[in-house]
């Protein structure tokens, strides 16, 4: 009976969000072949439990399914009450559920056949213009997604990881597109980049200052980034939002991390990476050992500068 109990506290417990597809589902595989019981979850039963299904096809039996739309608040809860119920904790959660903001043009976008290297100087900014539209409508379902998404599936899971007997894990899947040095405005850039002043509601205020110069057509005279601009912000945020976190809660290991150029759908294809390298860097900071880093951002395995 001892030995019962011992083995139920040495399980560990893993949601990851957005996983029918891409990188999430690849996290997934790696961190079931782990030994980890992780929750699949998805927006769509259907694409979920087909997504789950394949995983059971390569032997994972320690995957299940459980419908998550980062933007419900009523699907965020009852993800809560799900994994309260059934486990009564969670050790690892990765926000990786993620979308691009823009509306593409995808013919248009493969015709100008730009080079991985290009893309990810940031020198084919003006090249896409013509083809990747930012609307308002976009920029809210991408925000609502990759940082208000993340916020709210995390405030809700936390009194769970809290449980965690190894300090809970939060990764959240950032891009390199967040990196502070892309936003041509000196004051964001400092603001975002101090620590001691950051709190949660002055990067809810960028946020919806971001949306004023969106709706009133300012983005470049308010020095905000012109490549991907709501992705971008919605992930310099994330960011921030990762080192608030990590600060308040000194017990967990809370870190962000840009899995790398991966070839998936949110980039039309264009990535050159294995979604089995994309998913790396995410899985390492999941099963980091206690004491490990926490309020870092991750160029896929390695610390990177904000
Ligand atoms: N690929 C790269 O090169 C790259 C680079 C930097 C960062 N990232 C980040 O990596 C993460 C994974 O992206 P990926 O490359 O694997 O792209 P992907 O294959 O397009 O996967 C995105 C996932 O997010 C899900 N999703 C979108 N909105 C959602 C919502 N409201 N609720 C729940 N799930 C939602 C999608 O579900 P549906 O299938 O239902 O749409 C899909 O499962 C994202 O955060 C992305 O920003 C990727």
């Amino acid at each position: 009976m001892v030995f019962f109990f011992k083995y139920i506290q040495l399980l560990r417990y893993a949601v990851v969000t957005g996983a029918n597809k891409g990188i999430g589902l690849e996290t997934v595989r790696q961190l079931a072949a782990s030994g980890v019981t992780v929750l699949l979850t998805a927006r769509n039963e259907k694409r979920g439990t087909d997504a789950v299904a394949s995983l059971h096809g390569l032997g994972l039996s320690n995957v299940l399914f459980h419908q998550l739309d980062v933007q419900d608040p009523q699907s965020i809860q009852a993800l809560a009450d799900f994994i309260r119920t059934r486990f009564g904790k969670l050790d690892i959660l990765v926000n990786n559920a993620g979308a691009s903001g823009v509306i593409v043009d995808e013919d248009g976008l493969r015709a100008l056949n730009i080079d991985p290297a290009t893309w990810l100087s940031g020198k084919a900014t003006n090249m896409v213009q013509d083809v990747m539209k930012t609307t308002y409508d976009s920029a809210i379902g991408c925000l609502s997604t990759n940082y208000y998404g993340v916020k709210n599936v995390t405030k809700a899971l936390l009194p769970l990881l809290q449980c965690s007997t190894s300090g809970g894990r939060i990764v959240n899947v950032s891009s390199l597109r967040a990196e502070l040095w892309r936003i041509p405005n000196e004051q964001i850039r400092s603001e975002l980049g101090n620590l001691e002043t950051l709190t949660e509601e002055k990067i809810d205020g960028f946020v919806e200052k971001f949306l004023h110069d969106l709706k009133n057509n300012e983005l470049e005279v308010s020095g905000w980034s012109k490549m991907l601009p709501a992705y971008s912000v919605s992930k310099a945020m994330l960011n921030a939002y990762t080192r608030v976190l990590a600060k308040k809660y000194p017990e967990m290991c809370i870190n962000c991390v840009h899995p790398g150029y991966v070839d998936t759908d949110i980039n039309w294809h264009t990535g050159i990476m294995t979604v089995e390298e994309g998913a790396q860097g995410s899985v390492m900071l999941a099963l980091l050992p206690q004491g490990g880093p926490s309020g870092c951002y991750f160029d896929r395995t390695q610390v990177g500068e904000f």
